[in-house]
């Protein structure tokens, strides 16, 4: 990641879901508020101008995005929308069941934990992010009112500051309470070492029957190159040309046990995390592609 600068990966999620806002048909399979508070953060910063939200909502934008993506991932704007809407669900879901922390790793542009603050204020809500891309975000924030009393965020290099260290800075952080820990488009820009110190930190800074929700890479799927060679290396050069380059990728059938190794029991049951079947069927839109690339992941800590 660039040093002083935010996250561009995290920008161009902020973009798509604006994009998604504006796609009538799709829409309404974001989080409700994702989108409005997302822009208003973003215009806020500077990094969403209003004559992109005017191509984005001309007709020929969306046209020209879904014949992009024919030729290269189909459905991959789709799909971060609908990793949203998933994260959504299952933290309100964690929630009702009665967990009391949220903690939010590479938080980026997202305003989940912004929209929860006043829903649940008695929960205890935390995003932690690199401090370039947070620090953009403090000052957005507070430039459209006062943080509220329970949204904490934390500046952290999790490359050179372990997750257990910066959460033990946090007074309000508590070890013994189930949490949910969200983290989203994020593993895969760590390195495989990084994301076992992760979870290994993870599993000693949570209560029992804590819950993961996060989104891991893969290249194949069933055997089978999701992807051809010249759109994976187009993938990677411009993931390492932003400054933030893939290093994490899972191999098939390796998640499950990797995460047992760390203490985390893996939920693969297909109706809860494959997105097409969770939201696209139900909602009418069958033949509407999900990228597969990037799949959601649950995982409860023993
Ligand atoms: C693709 S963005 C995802 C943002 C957000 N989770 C979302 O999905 O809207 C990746 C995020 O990971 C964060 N990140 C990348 N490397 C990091 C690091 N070494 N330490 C902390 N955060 C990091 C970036 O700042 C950025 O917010």
């Amino acid at each position: 990641m660039h040093p002083h600068q935010a996250s561009q990966t995290a920008v161009k999620v902020g973009r798509m879901v604006a994009l998604l806002a504006r796609q009538p048909r799709l829409a309404p399979l974001l989080p409700k508020g994702a989108a409005e508070t997302m822009e208003r953060l973003m215009i806020h910063t500077g990094l969403l101008k209003p004559w992109m939200l005017r191509f984005f909502a001309a007709p020929w934008y969306g046209r020209l995005m879904t014949s992009i993506e024919r030729h290269t991932v189909p459905g991959q704007v789709l799909s971060i929308g609908l990793r949203k809407r998933f994260m959504d669900d299952e933290t309100r879901a964690a929630l009702a069941k009665g967990m009391r922390q949220v903690l939010v790793v590479g938080a980026g542009l997202d305003t989940l934990c912004w929209r929860l603050a006043s829903e649940y204020p008695e929960v205890t809500l935390i995003e932690l992010d690199h401090p370039a891309t947070q620090a953009v975000k403090r000052e957005a924030l507070e430039g459209l009112g006062p943080l509220p009393p329970n949204l904490h965020l934390v500046g952290v290099d999790l490359t050179r500051t372990p997750l257990e260290e910066a959460l033990s800075r946090l007074a309000v952080w508590r070890r013994d309470v189930p949490s949910v820990v969200i983290a989203e488009a994020v593993l895969m820009y760590l390195e495989e070492i990084h994301v076992s110190a992760f979870l290994e930190a993870l599993h000693r800074c949570t209560g029992p029957g804590s819950r993961l929700l996060c989104t891991c890479f893969r290249w194949s799927v069933h055997g089978q190159a999701a992807v051809g060679k010249g759109v994976q290396r187009m993938i990677e050069t411009a993931l390492r040309l932003a400054g933030e380059p893939l290093l994490w990728a899972v191999r098939e059938g390796e998640l499950g046990p990797f995460l047992a190794r760390h203490g985390f029991r893996q939920d693969a049951s297909t109706e809860r995390v494959d997105l097409h079947r969770r939201y696209l069927v139900p909602a009418g839109l069958p033949e509407v592609p999900v990228s597969v690339l990037e799949f959601p992941v649950v995982a409860d800590r023993g």
